[in-house]
């Protein structure tokens, strides 16, 4: 893929790159409309964004391994990357429907993956019935739609779901935000979560906090142009909602925070259904403490 990339932003001197990434990411910061306003922004968001969202759903989806998915549906899917990492994932996929808005990241796409999926140029905000599919995936899409067209995007979605909807957005207090008025509906529509919640009770979250996990990617050679960066690798934040249409089995507490390793000892921030705990697995307890030293940010503490 990164050599796809490069062959795509080749027009486009070091400088130029630069100079469209700082524009892509002070647009993404101040919430200018459209975020994507030049060719060139695509380019921008191929180079940086893509590989962080890519990570993003790749450890998302890898909380639905064990489900057989076959086919799937991308809402606002940019140039193809819940695909992308979906067919890493799901040895069965042989069909994917990506609905996006934006011709030229359709156009881009198209260059991007050669397999043989459906791109289908389709506005969200007016999007009716949907043929039902295993995966249905939002990723950091719907937070880019004003909030009064969510319900029927969440209703389309929910719809077409036969096994799994998917919804990740930004790791940041207003991501986190939509995460957490897509979960109250989709409980409403009968959704099971699936993750990260191990419960369907309301969210114990509380502000300033929020529900966020992260994922570290390597930067290739063109992201650390882009970035001018020197480390080598970058950490992406990201908030989740795994939802199923099957009933769900009780996963275990979910780690909120890097555990802290100590001497003899692991500090856990969890998620639990009695509500936000914080529990110390020590060396007494052997055998969960063994595998409680491999365990980090995101996991589930299974008791
Ligand atoms: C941040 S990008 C995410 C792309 C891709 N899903 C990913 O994770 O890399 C947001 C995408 O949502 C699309 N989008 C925004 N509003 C939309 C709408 N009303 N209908 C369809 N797609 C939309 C944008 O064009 C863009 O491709």
């Amino acid at each position: 893929m990164d050599e796809k990339i490069e062959a795509l932003v080749s027009q486009l001197s070091p400088s130029q790159l630069r100079q469209y990434c700082l524009e892509l990411s002070d647009r993404y910061r101040k919430g200018s409309s459209p975020f994507l306003e030049k060719r060139e922004h695509r380019f921008a968001y191929l180079v940086t964004r893509f590989p962080a969202t890519f990570a993003a759903i790749t450890r998302v989806l890898q909380e639905i391994t064990r489900m057989r998915i076959e086919t799937m549906l991308d809402l606002g899917s940019g140039p193809g990357t819940g695909y992308l990492a979906a067919k890493d994932i799901f040895p069965h996929l042989h069909a994917a429907h990506l609905l996006e808005t934006d011709p030229v990241f359709i156009e881009i796409g198209k260059k991007l993956i050669e397999d043989k999926v459906s791109w289908i140029r389709q506005d969200l905000k007016e999007v009716g019935i949907l043929e039902p599919q295993d995966l249905v995936l939002l990723s950091y899409s719907i937070g880019e739609i004003p909030e009064k067209h969510w319900d029927s995007i969440l209703e389309s979605a929910w719809r077409a779901t036969k096994k799994a909807l998917v919804v990740i957005e930004p790791g940041t207090p207003r991501g986190f935000s939509h995460i957490r008025k897509i979960r109250e509906k989709l409980i409403s529509y009968g959704g099971r979560i699936l993750a990260p919640c191990p419960h369907e009770h309301a969210c114990p979250m509380k502000d300033p906090d929020w529900c966020h996990f992260s994922t570290r990617l390597t930067r290739n050679y063109l992201h650390k142009i882009a970035k001018e960066a020197a480390l080598g690798f970058e950490d992406e934040k990201f908030s989740y909602i795994i939802v199923s249409k099957e009933a769900a089995n009780p996963s275990g507490d979910r780690i909120l925070r890097p555990p802290q390793k100590r001497k003899g000892h692991v500090i856990f921030s969890l998620c639990t259904p009695e509500g936000l705990k914080n529990k110390v697995v020590t060396k007494k307890e052997k055998e969960i403490y063994k595998k409680s030293k491999k365990l980090d940010w995101g996991d589930v503490l299974k008791q």
